[in-house]
């Protein structure tokens, strides 16, 4: 099979197409002939050996393909890579089928990002309907489908926070009520407005300073759920100062404690996959790249330059051939 392999860690040149045996399959494992690679921002930071993996290594932690042993549509998490390939071997236990209706496409690009915008939401927010939700990087794969998952679970007045103009458009076109600039020197002001007094919930994926104000425009009793943090480090909250006084709180969130709990992780997908379905929430695809491109498009996402998501299309490298 053909696969995109890194024998060593680096920049974005770091990928090569090669020709490599197929992934041995333990017991609970299945090989799935991939359709479709998601491209999430943690492969970049895996790209460059944090945390460091064995070399040589195929990244990529999300698939859409078919799986051999049954001919079923799947959409996978795969925790410890192999996505940009081929074949995959999948855990049968990280595994899910894909609904009728929904394309490779569409399930590669929900089930990572939908997953976490709609667990951060609901078994780490403890989101309620009425409640204010603010989004940071709300045009980002994990943001933009937060905003609509929110806006699905009934949220009101959701505020999105992007930064540029098309950012913020395109947030709006998604059914944020308002959006704002993260620079603006009177973000928590405007968010604790635009949120009658202070948000509720606030779905956070940049960390550092954005996390910090929003601290500032929550409401009594309101919680931050952090996705992930540019701002690695200590972040030295003061429990009192920071969460006592304002009576805030803040709730980390990883994807991993989902899928290993299957039937929560069924639930979540079940949820996505249905949100979908009805028309409620869509995957915004970016861009779709060949196996040759993925570099190009780790370097687009570092420069803040995608919206919504990046897709590998694996039979597309090949059509033809
Ligand atoms: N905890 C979990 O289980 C889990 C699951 C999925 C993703 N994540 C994490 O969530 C974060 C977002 O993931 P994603 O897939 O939504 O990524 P993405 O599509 O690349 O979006 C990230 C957005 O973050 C904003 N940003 C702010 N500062 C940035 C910087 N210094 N460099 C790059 N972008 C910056 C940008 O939006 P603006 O230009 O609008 O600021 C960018 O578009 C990542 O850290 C990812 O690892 C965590």
């Amino acid at each position: 099979m053909r696969a995109v392999v890194i024998r060593r860690f680096g920049g974005a040149g770091v990928f090569g197409v090669e020709s490599v045996p197929e992934p041995a399959v333990a017991a609970g494992e299945s090989l799935v002939d991939v359709a479709v690679a998601g491209v999430n921002f943690a492969d970049l930071s895996h790209r460059t050996g944090v945390p460091a993996r064995p070399l040589p290594a195929v990244l990529g932690a999300e698939i859409a393909g078919v799986r051999r042993s049954d001919g079923r549509r799947v959409a996978a998490l795969l925790r410890e890579g192999g996505g940009y390939a081929e074949v995959a071997a999948v855990r049968d236990a990280h595994a899910v089928v894909i609904p009728d209706g929904i394309d490779d496409l569409q399930a590669a690009a929900l089930l990572e990002q939908g997953g976490t915008a709609y667990a951060a939401l609901t078994a780490a927010g403890r989101i309620r309907p009425g409640e204010s939700v603010v989004v940071t990087a709300a045009a980002g794969g994990v943001g933009h489908l937060a905003v609509q998952v929110a806006k699905a679970l009934g949220a009101g007045p959701v505020v999105g926070i992007a930064s540029t103009g098309p950012k913020r458009a395109f947030v709006a076109s998604l059914g944020a009520d308002v959006t704002f600039d993260p620079a603006s020197p009177g973000l928590a002001e405007e968010v604790r407005e635009a949120t009658h007094g202070g948000a509720d919930l606030v779905i956070d994926t940049v960390g550092g300073p954005l996390m910090r104000a929003a601290l500032r425009f929550l409401r009594p009793f309101g919680r931050v759920v952090s996705v992930g943090s540019r701002y690695p480090g200590p972040d030295q909250l003061s429990i009192d100062d920071d969460l006592g006084v304002p009576s805030v709180g803040v709730f980390g969130f990883w994807m991993r404690h989902v899928i290993e709990d299957r039937a929560l992780y069924e639930k979540v997908t079940g949820e996505v996959f249905g949100m979908a379905l009805r028309g409620e929430i869509v995957a915004a695809v970016d861009r779709v790249v060949t196996m040759h491109e993925i570099g190009a498009a780790h370097e687009a996402m570092a420069a803040r330059e995608t919206t919504g998501k990046v897709l590998v299309d694996v039979r597309r490298t090949w059509a033809g051939q």
